[in-house]
């Protein structure tokens, strides 16, 4: 099978198509014909080195994907051969950037029809952690106040629309004043240009926006000043869910900003939860079936060819991304 390889840590340009002999699946294991797999920023970092649970090269990344079932190990009896799947690995695993993978059939969902693939390998990261963490971690409801940062981004995409389908007013961020209207076709109420206001401004903004009271629930990604400055927008009771950081920055932290407020700090990880029980398969099928309903459009940016995932790369890093960014093998 072809498969992308990282055979250094470095620049996207470490990023080569080789040669694989085929996987084959063991006891409780399928065999994936990979149609579409996600490309993440925890690709981006374990590429360059920077991600602590990656292991050394060579390593074939993608730890999402959307696929065909072509073969089943002894004793699979989730799945049958011929059935399209979505699968999700351990931190890095399987390995979808590749024409074949192999996952255990616990981490296997089916996708409905009427679902593509494409739009399928778009929610084990960022659609299933945006829906866990607004609606279970944050327990957001209707006629809430909504702040997401980094609201084009694949994460803040589908909270945007998470949100809104959940009856709450949505603030979102966004670097350009493009992307910030393109947040607002996916139903954000309101947005803010990150590239014209200061930390200031836009708390400032957040202040007006919520005649003074302050956001119910933000959802951070970018961390560094952006998740202090989410603990200040917050009003009475708010919650605040940090799943990332993808300013790779420190927070300076005033406890005043938060406890005066009864506002609770939430941290999340998906890999980590699942790690410690969470079977994702439930609220995935749940997802998939509101996107096979048409509750929620997936929005896919770009689906680069398997040879082109340096380029993939190179368009998540900067920062042009409006949604997912997917690899095809073209099956
Ligand atoms: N904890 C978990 O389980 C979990 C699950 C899923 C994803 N994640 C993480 O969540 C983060 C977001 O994922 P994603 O798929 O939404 O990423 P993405 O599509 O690549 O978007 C990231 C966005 O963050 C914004 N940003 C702000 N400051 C930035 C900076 N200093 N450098 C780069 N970007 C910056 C950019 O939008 P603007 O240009 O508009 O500012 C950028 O497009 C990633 O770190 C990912 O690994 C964590």
């Amino acid at each position: 099978m072809r498969a992308v390889l990282v055979r250094e840590f470095g620049g996207p340009e470490q990023l080569r198509v080789e040669q694989l002999p085929d996987p084959r699946p063991g006891a409780g294991e399928v065999l994936l014909a990979v149609g579409a797999a996600g490309v993440n920023r925890a690709d981006v970092l374990i590429r360059a080195g920077q991600y602590h649970r990656a292991g050394r090269p060579p390593l074939l990344l993608g730890g999402e994907g959307a696929g065909t079932v072509v073969a089943v190990g002894a004793g699979v009896r989730e799945v049958a051969v011929g059935q399209r799947v979505v699968a999700m690995g351990p931190a890095n695993e399987p390995g979808f950037y590749a024409e074949l993978a192999v996952v255990a059939a616990a981490r296997v969902t089916p996708v409905p029809d009427g679902v593509p693939l494409t739009a399928a390998a778009a929610l084990p990261t960022a659609w299933l952690s945006a829906w866990y963490c607004l609606r279970t971690l944050a327990g957001l409801r209707a006629g809430e106040i909504v702040l997401i940062p980094a609201a084009a981004s694949g994460v803040g995409s589908a909270a945007v629309q998470i949100a809104v389908d959940a009856g709450a007013t949505v603030i979102g961020t966004a670097r350009t004043a493009a992307k910030a209207a393109w947040v607002r076709e996916l139903g954000a109420q309101h947005t803010l240009d990150t590239a014209t206001l200061d930390s200031a401004g836009l708390l400032a903004e957040m202040s007006r926006l919520t005649d003074g009271r302050g956001v119910d629930v933000v959802l951070d990604t970018v961390g560094g000043q952006t998740f202090a400055d989410g603990l200040r927008a917050v009003g009475y009771a708010g919650r605040v869910v940090a799943m990332a950081n993808v300013a790779v920055a420190p927070s300076t932290v005033d406890t005043r900003d938060f406890y005066p407020k009864n506002a609770r700090i939430l941290g999340f990880q998906l890999t980590n939860l699942i790690e410690h029980g969470y079977d994702p398969r439930s609220d995935l099928t749940e997802l998939l079936g509101a996107v096979a309903a048409g509750r929620f459009e997936v929005p896919v940016d770009v689906v680069f060819p398997l040879a082109e995932a340096a380029e993939a790369h190179r368009y998540l890093e900067r920062r042009a991304n409006r949604g997912k960014v997917l690899l095809s093998t073209g099956v």
